[in-house]
């Protein structure tokens, strides 16, 4: 799959990274274009955005609102990974995710791995026990393909919790993500939807 992961920082590196470990065609989209890092190109937003099939937001949702809508996104599948750094320290008003989708129409856009560290986004298996990751996508095809990808970088308990207005709970999980990384002093955590298999 061609995939252009817009953002060279901490997550954009980190699922660049897995990407090309599975095999993928990736690219970088970014402000500075190079010959590569780490091996993978790093173009511009536009050449990033004609390149990939499917892109990455791995930037900071105030970026991300003012970059990706004005690239040539049509037709794509935009794996939302995103937060609005002002939900950190104010109430959520409005959702990431859901401003892109209406920002671009014709692009179906998938939230998911906002509320985990860029460390366990491609290695899941670094936390000894199980652990969850939620998907949300209006596209219930787009649900399904990020699904699979998700079970390639090694996530086990996939949940689909529908479409888009799952934003509104999971970018909710990102301050939360803040407090305990301030708690526990570290990056090496997530939560766990326990189930009752009976039920
Ligand atoms: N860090 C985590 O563990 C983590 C976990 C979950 C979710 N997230 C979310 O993932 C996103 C990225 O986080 P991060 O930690 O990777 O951030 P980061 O290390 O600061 O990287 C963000 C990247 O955005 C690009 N950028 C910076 N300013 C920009 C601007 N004004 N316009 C367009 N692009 C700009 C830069 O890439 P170029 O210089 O190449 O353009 C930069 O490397 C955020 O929304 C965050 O909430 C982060």
């Amino acid at each position: 799959m061609r995939i252009a992961v817009f953002g060279t920082g901490e997550v954009g590196s980190a699922v660049a990274a897995k990407l090309d470990t599975l095999g993928h065609d990736v690219v970088y989209g970014s402000r500075h274009p190079r010959a590569d890092k780490d091996s993978i190109p790093v173009l511009s937003h536009e050449d990033a955005a004609r390149h990939g099939d499917w892109v990455v937001n791995a930037l900071h949702g105030e970026d991300a609102m003012a970059t990706l809508p004005t690239l040539p996104l049509a037709g794509k599948l935009l794996i939302d990974i995103g937060n609005f750094q002002s939900v950190m320290s104010e109430p959520l008003t409005h959702t990431l995710g859901e401003s892109l989708q209406q920002a671009l129409p014709d692009t179906r856009v998938v939230k998911t791995l906002n509320f985990v560290s860029a460390q366990l986004m491609g290695a899941p298996e670094r936390l000894p026990s199980p652990h969850t990751m939620f998907i949300a996508a209006n596209d219930a095809g787009a649900r399904a393909e990020i699904h699979q990808l998700l079970q390639n970088f090694g996530w086990r308990d996939i949940l689909d919790l529908g479409d888009l207005t799952a934003c509104r709970s999971m970018e909710m999980l990102a301050p939360m993500w803040l407090r305990l990384y301030e708690t526990l002093g570290h990056v090496y955590f997530n939560i766990a939807v326990v189930r009752d298999p009976q039920a």
